[in-house]
């Protein structure tokens, strides 16, 4: 696959290091505020966000999710950050094991029990790949039964491994559980490299026809829906790019009144009704999340076909335009389908959270140079 000028800022000085780069790429960064935005802080425009690995196509964060979206040309791997009981950071996206594990066969006992009571050898004991072989039978694998939940190590060493070289966007989940994770994660991003100081590129790295941003200053983007949490992770990485999350419901951003439940609605059906308290609502979370250094938004979509990870719509053309003219800029969360990508890439948002990688890249007009299949079978799944 090749990269375009997704990250112009930072392959147009990779290009004229190699004399390759002609004055028309030069100036091309120039554009609308997303694309303006996302270049002064090294991201690629419009960024392709593998949420949870490839999760369409195999099991949420685990090995074969993560090394399709990595080889696939996602530019960032995207992972829920959780500690176990003995301290070890891990990625799964609930805070307890029942929906993507069988923790009922094997601690049935504790199926309801938040992850942060487990350590990470009990972790290890779970199969968190036939869930979904039952789930999704026409994606199923054999290869995916007996998958196991990863270690923050272990997807980073995945990131690192092959010869696209994604960035991590990594959310701190229900960070209230989880007391000083922040400065945890500005260690361990420290210890190998990640964050402070550059990180370059091997010689032999060749940008055009490969994912870099490894090597930009938009490597790792934190995430959160947590003020509290945002405010900590400022304090510990003042300066590394973070993306505030938008969601519609109490505690968060407040709705117009609209929360009543009627009866037999579905979720999605329930959040496309809800709508912001106000502009000067709407406005306050904006400028909360700039006021302790985000540079950009995660709002929810509300999705064609009312699927399960169909939210309020918090993307609408006026609230893209204050986020941008506020100088932030927007990825949305979470979408897979061609109808929505468009529909919210006309409203001008600057990259997706997506389940299935290739949909998106095949969107962005970066089809992968290797198929699922050819990837999967590379690596024995
Ligand atoms: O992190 C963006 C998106 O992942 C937020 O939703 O619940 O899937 O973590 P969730
Ligand atoms: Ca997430």
């Amino acid at each position: 696959m090749t990269n375009h000028n997704r990250y112009a800022g930072w392959l147009s000085a990779a290009l004229l290091s190699v004399g390759l780069m002609s004055t028309s790429v030069a100036s091309a960064a120039t554009g609308d505020a997303g694309k303006q935005l996302s270049e002064q802080y090294g991201i690629p425009y419009h960024a392709v966000i593998a949420h949870r690995g490839d999760s369409f196509d195999a099991p949420e964060s685990t090995a074969p999710a993560y090394l399709l979206a990595r080889d696939l040309g996602a530019d960032y791997l995207e992972l829920d950050l959780q500690r176990t009981k003995d301290g070890q950071l891990i990625a799964v996206h609930d805070d307890t094991l029942k929906r993507t594990t069988n923790i009922a066969e094997v601690f049935p006992e504790r199926a309801d029990d938040p992850v942060s009571t487990f350590t990470l050898a009990e972790i290890k004991q779970l199969d968190a790949g036939s869930w979904f072989n039952a789930q999704y039978p026409e994606r199923a694998r054999d290869s995916y039964q007996g998958l196991k939940i990863l270690t923050l190590d272990e997807v980073r060493q995945i990131a690192e491994g092959g010869d696209n070289k994604p960035g991590l966007y990594i959310e701190t989940k229900v960070p209230s559980q989880f007391p000083g994770i922040e400065k945890e994660l500005k260690n361990y991003l420290k210890q190998h490299g990640w964050i402070g100081g550059e990180r370059e590129a091997p010689k032999s790295f060749d940008p055009i026809h490969h994912v870099g941003v490894a090597f930009t200053p938009g490597r790792v983007i934190l995430q959160t829906f947590e003020k509290e949490s945002l405010e900590k992770l400022q304090q510990q990485m003042p300066e590394v790019p973070k993306i505030l999350l938008l969601w519609l419901d109490d505690g968060y951003i407040a709705s117009k009144g609209t929360a009543e439940r009627i009866e037999g609605e579905s979720d999605a059906d329930f959040y496309a009704r809800q709508q912001v308290a106000s502009k000067e609502e709407f406005e306050r979370w904006l400028d909360f999340a700039k006021a302790h250094g985000a540079i950009g938004t995660g709002p929810s979509a509300e999705l064609h076909d009312h699927g399960a990870q169909s939210y309020a719509d918090l993307a609408q053309p006026w609230m893209n335009k204050m986020t941008h003219d506020k100088g932030l800029l927007i990825h949305l969360y979470t979408v897979d389908a061609a109808e929505d990508f468009a529909k919210y890439d006309a409203r001008g948002v600057d990259g997706f959270f997506t389940n299935h990688t290739p949909a998106l890249l095949e969107f962005y007009h970066r089809p992968p140079a290797q198929g699922v299949d050819e990837i999967l079978k590379k690596y024995d799944f």
